[in-house]
This record gives C-alpha cells, structure tokens and sequence, in this order.
C-alpha cells in the first residue's frame, strides 16, 4: 500500500525558514513527492501552494491534502520545467517562493516494483512518471561505449568500462530483467573493497539519472523559477550530489550575470543580477537529522532572492 510509506521531508525547518512565508502569498513546491513540504508550507501559513509531481502516485497524497486545503492547495501532474505552463493554466503570476527537493522519493526507492532499487528485486523501471523507455528497455539497445561514459559522467564512477562492458556481455546471454539482477551484474564487475556503500550505487543513479534526463529538467526548473518568481521572491534548492549542486551554484551565479557557467547555455552581455545569492556555502543537516534520516547525509541547501532587475532569461513565454 503506497499510502503506507513514510517519506521524512529533508532539511524542513531550514527550507521553511528560507521561504520566510507570508499571508496570502504562493508559493511552489516543484517537486511535491508525498507532500512534506507542502503540509509544512500550508500548515506554517495561511497562503498558496501550486505543488508539482511528474509522478502519476504523488497524486495520490496530492487528493489527501486537497481535503484540508480544497481552496490553499492545487496540484499539477508533470515535469517541474514546465511550471511556468501551469501557473499560467492557473492565472497565477506572482510567486513569492520556490522550493526543489531533488532526486527520489521514499515510495520511488521503497517499492520494488517501480524498479529504482538495487537492495529489492524489481522489475529493472526506473522511471519517475511512468513513461518512455523503462531501464530493461534502454539496457536492451544501448551501445557500450555510451554506457560507460554514462556511467562515468551521471555516476562519477571509475569502473565504468568494466561495468558497461559486463552489462553488454551479460545481456547477450541473458535477458536482463530485474534491479537484483543488474545489481549483480554490476558488482561482479567491479574488484571488491570494504565499503559501507553498495558497489552498484553509482550505476543505479547513472541510469537513473539519465532516463529521466534529470538534468537537463534542473536546468531548465531553474530557469522557469527565476522567471515565475516576484522580486524579493525566494528559490530554494535540497540537492543530493555534487552533480546536482554544481547546476544549481552555477545557475545561481549565472543570474549574477557576471560569470557564464554553463556550457549548455550561450554567453551573455553583463546586466544586473536577477537572484541574490543567500547561501555562500550550503546549508547541511544537523548531525541530529543525520542521525533520524539517513537519506539526508548528502542534502545541500542552496538559497537565492530573486532581485527587481528584470529576468536574466527574458520574459515568461
Ligand atoms: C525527494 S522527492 C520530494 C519529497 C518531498 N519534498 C516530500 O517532502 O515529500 C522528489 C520528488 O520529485 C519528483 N521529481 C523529480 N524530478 C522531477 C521533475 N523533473 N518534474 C517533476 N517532478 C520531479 C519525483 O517524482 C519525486 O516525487
């Protein structure tokens, strides 16, 4: 029973702080999951939440907050790049806060069926909202070489040619089918070390990361955040790797607009800044949090005020 899985929301107190809610305000949360945030936002202060989920079971958390809030709380299925869009279905053009919590849910992890886990035997999935190719698929078709950079770039991961090439080997004898089944494939191909962390990580959050084309999505969430926001507006950003937070500090420093710090995007004249950075260094979790949520140990804070100056991006489409 999906409704029966706990998600502890990760670094709440700081997140809400950040946002530093007012009445009547809206505020979004681009990333809904199984509403921590959201609860917290709604319940903290009598304003808005527009909350985003690409996953179609978020909705199912969604309904149960729409009873206590039917007329604070509206929820829109999809991906977070696209919040702009839904604002604008919902005629709502000035957002006081925006919030992320990247990466995956409890249920996404928990459930083996929706194959994201490498300590359950699932169907290999892998997919946040249940469309396109699922894991199976893309292990089926795709070439060596690009797996293994794949596994290197989005899973920083050294053994990336041993394990692509394993894979490849591997799938020519056997369908591969099941998370426990790559899970092996995986360690097998890598030499044994004494580690806490599982030896199939890395490849699960590469694969992961790139069926899901998560990062293009961050890239692209940030930009429609910075240009949905009012001035003095808050963005708010929980990352899980460093992969993650070198986006979200390069963006932050792009909307300084005296640096130019993707290589996806173009160069761009200097101009005043659209955010204000809040957040020289991240904020981490407590030890304490550390300690009740183990998911939390990688989390970093990274916080931003949207500025008068117009947006580093041009208008909302
Ligand atoms: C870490 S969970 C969020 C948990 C939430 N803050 C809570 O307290 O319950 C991340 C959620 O973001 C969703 N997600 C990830 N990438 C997304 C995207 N590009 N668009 C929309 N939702 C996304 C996932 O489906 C997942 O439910």
């Amino acid at each position: 029973m999906i409704e029966k899985v706990v998600h502890i929301p990760v670094l709440l107190n700081e997140v809400i702080k950040a946002l530093s809610l007012t009445k009547d305000d809206v505020y979004v949360d681009a990333t809904f999951g199984l509403g921590g945030y959201t609860k917290a936002i709604l319940s903290n202060q009598h304003c808005k939440v527009v909350a985003i989920d690409r996953d179609p079971q978020a909705k199912i958390f969604a309904d149960n907050l729409k009873r206590s809030y039917s007329d604070r709380f509206y929820f829109k299925k999809g991906k977070f790049s696209e919040l702009g869009k839904f604002l604008n279905e919902l005629k709502i053009h000035n957002v006081a806060g925006v919030v992320f919590d990247l990466g995956v849910s409890s249920p996404q992890l928990d459930i083996k069926d929706r194959g994201f886990s490498f300590k359950l035997d699932g169907p290999l999935d892998m997919r946040m909202s249940s469309e396109g190719p699922t894991a199976q698929e893309f292990l089926e078709e795709v070439e060596e070489d690009t797996l293994a950079n794949i596994i290197f770039e989005l899973g920083d991961e050294i053994f990336s040619k041993r394990i692509a090439k394993n894979i490849i080997y591997q799938r020519s004898i056997n369908k591969i089918k099941t998370t426990g089944q790559l899970a092996n494939i995986v360690r097998n191909a890598i030499p044994k070390k004494k580690s806490r962390i599982d030896l199939a990580t890395k490849t699960f959050q590469a694969i992961r990361i790139y069926l899901n084309d998560e990062l293009k999505e961050l890239e692209e969430g940030l930009i429609a955040a910075e240009k949905v926001l009012r001035p003095e507006g808050i963005l708010a950003v929980v990352s899980f790797h460093s992969i993650e937070d070198k986006i979200v500090k390069n963006f932050f420093n792009r909307c300084l607009r005296n640096k130019t710090s993707s290589r996806h995007l173009p160069d761009l004249p200097k101009k005043n800044p659209s955010l204000e950075i809040l957040t020289k260094k991240p904020i981490l979790p407590s030890a304490k949090e550390i300690c009740i949520n183990k998911r939390s140990r990688s989390a970093k804070l990274r916080i931003a005020k949207r500025t008068y100056f117009s947006s580093t991006f041009g208008e909302i489409a």
